[in-house]
């Protein structure tokens, strides 16, 4: 019977009974269609196992297997890593670590450690605000400011949740983040949780940001460009004082994410600041992490009081998490007081590094823009030979990283080394004699 041929009322029970029908059929499937359009019934919770994340993780071991290479990820070290490390009882040269200056496992560091943990415990309860300071945070963040000639200093628990808290909190739907194509995941997803309009410029590109700021400066309540000091895949730096002149003349403000740089550039190792000799009330956040030349965990926004005040008082991240374990804050203060006392570490760090760099370059292997401070990556050309030789080197006895794609261009995949002020010339020529042999091998 077609519809059109019925009376309105009829017309309209039709309708009413057709849709109730359908409404039962769609709570019977318990889908998520409207009115009994579900494509398929669902059984049982969602799997795990089919999710795009695990389906990935599947293609990348089936990968690693059909090439005969070890999984270079989540190796097991005993002991303390730094220039040398023990894996599965053997000991390997190192280049996968963060300790640059050799203060993780130093006697004065474990010992603030252990004496934090007999003064105040292994936990200091709830958020700073809620369960309170401990002297050490304090005397922490004082010596942080101090380092940076600033006011003032705050410390969270993870150098990762410092950048989504504070650009989370910072900015909002009426501003601008822009930011090096190279900046690390943490400021992305900060960005991203802020609500405001995201635009990367070219990697150490100053032209290419003020061409933006031109464009786009007047559409924006605040502009925040985001930097960092030494970028942990090619180990380059900004020109920090041109954006210093450009985020002045553009009315913005300058974050510089010192996680890779401060404690390795500059004379005494005070970052990139120290390097270009500028004053650090130039830059309107610095932001670093505990975790590297520090030693520890965590990370801090250094700045004006103003800034830090809020930041203490409403950054999510820090107001409704825990407060940082004094055990993590006394090691990292004992660093930064090391680090004062012997800048021949540092000294160290970057003549070790020139030499890498030098020996690496005169030896044929492409180094990128790495500058030679810390970070020296050696491009394979693609993800299989950076991969392949990782393993090979693993086997030979020396301990470095594959950056594979899509963490990098495909045909930019590389080793990435990780220098430390205790790494000697005879182990980098040993291992780039070996990286030499076995460059030779996969050709
Ligand atoms: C540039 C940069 N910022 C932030 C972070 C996050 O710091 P963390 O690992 O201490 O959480 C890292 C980590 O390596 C980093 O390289």
């Amino acid at each position: 019977m077609a519809v059109k041929n019925l009376s309105g009322a009829l017309k309209q029970k039709l309708i009413q009974q057709s849709l109730q029908r359908k409404l039962k059929q769609a709570e019977q499937t318990e889908g998520d269609g409207l009115l009994g359009f579900v494509s398929k019934p669902r059984q049982g919770s969602p799997r795990f196992d089919q999710h795009p994340g695990y389906k990935q993780l599947q293609i990348l071991r089936q990968g690693a297997e059909r090439l005969g290479v070890a999984d270079p990820f989540f190796r097991v070290h005993d002991g303390v890593a730094g220039a040398t490390t023990q894996i599965g009882g053997r000991s390997y040269i190192n280049y996968a670590s963060y300790n640059y200056l050799g203060f993780s496992g130093h006697p004065e560091v474990n010992q603030a450690a252990k004496d934090a943990v007999e003064r105040y415990g292994t936990s200091v309860s709830a958020s700073r605000p809620v369960s309170g300071e401990r002297p050490i945070h304090q005397a922490l963040e004082a010596e942080l400011a101090a380092a940076y000639g600033v006011d003032a200093a705050v410390a969270f628990v993870s150098g990762h949740a410092t950048n989504v808290t504070t650009l989370g909190y910072l900015l909002g739907s009426r501003d601008l983040i822009l930011h090096d194509e190279l900046i690390h995941n943490s400021s992305l997803v900060g960005a991203q949780l802020s609500g405001a309009r995201r635009i990367a410029f070219a990697h150490n590109d100053c032209a290419a940001l003020e061409r933006i700021l031109e464009e786009q400066r007047n559409n924006f309540e605040r502009v925040l460009i985001v930097v960092e000091g030494l970028y942990s895949m090619d180990g380059d730096f900004p020109d920090l004082p041109r954006l210093i002149e450009i985020k002045r003349r553009h009315s913005a403000w300058l974050m510089v994410d010192e996680a890779h740089s401060f404690g390795v550039l500059g004379q005494h190792g005070m970052g990139i600041r120290e390097h270009f000799g500028i004053d650090g009330r130039d830059v309107d956040i610095w932001m670093g992490t505990l975790s590297k030349v520090m030693s520890g965990c965590g990370g801090y926004i250094a700045g004006e009081q103003a800034l830090c005040d809020m930041l203490r008082h409403f950054a999510p991240g820090f107001l409704y998490s825990v407060g940082m374990p004094a055990q993590v804050a006394a090691p990292a203060l004992a660093a930064l007081q090391l680090l004062k006392r012997e800048p021949e570490r540092v000294t160290r760090l970057q003549q070790i590094s020139a030499y890498f760099l030098q020996q690496a370059r005169s030896a044929g292997f492409d180094t990128g823009p790495s500058v030679g401070v810390a970070v020296i990556p050696i491009i394979t050309g693609s993800s299989l030979n950076a991969a392949r030789l990782s393993d090979r080197l693993f086997q030979r006895g020396i301990n470095v990283q594959p950056i594979l794609h899509p963490a990098v261009p495909e045909k930019s995949a590389r080793l990435r080394f990780f220098l430390s002020c205790e790494h000697t010339r005879q182990q980098v020529d040993q291992t780039l004699a070996i990286l030499r042999e076995e460059t030779a091998q996969l050709a």
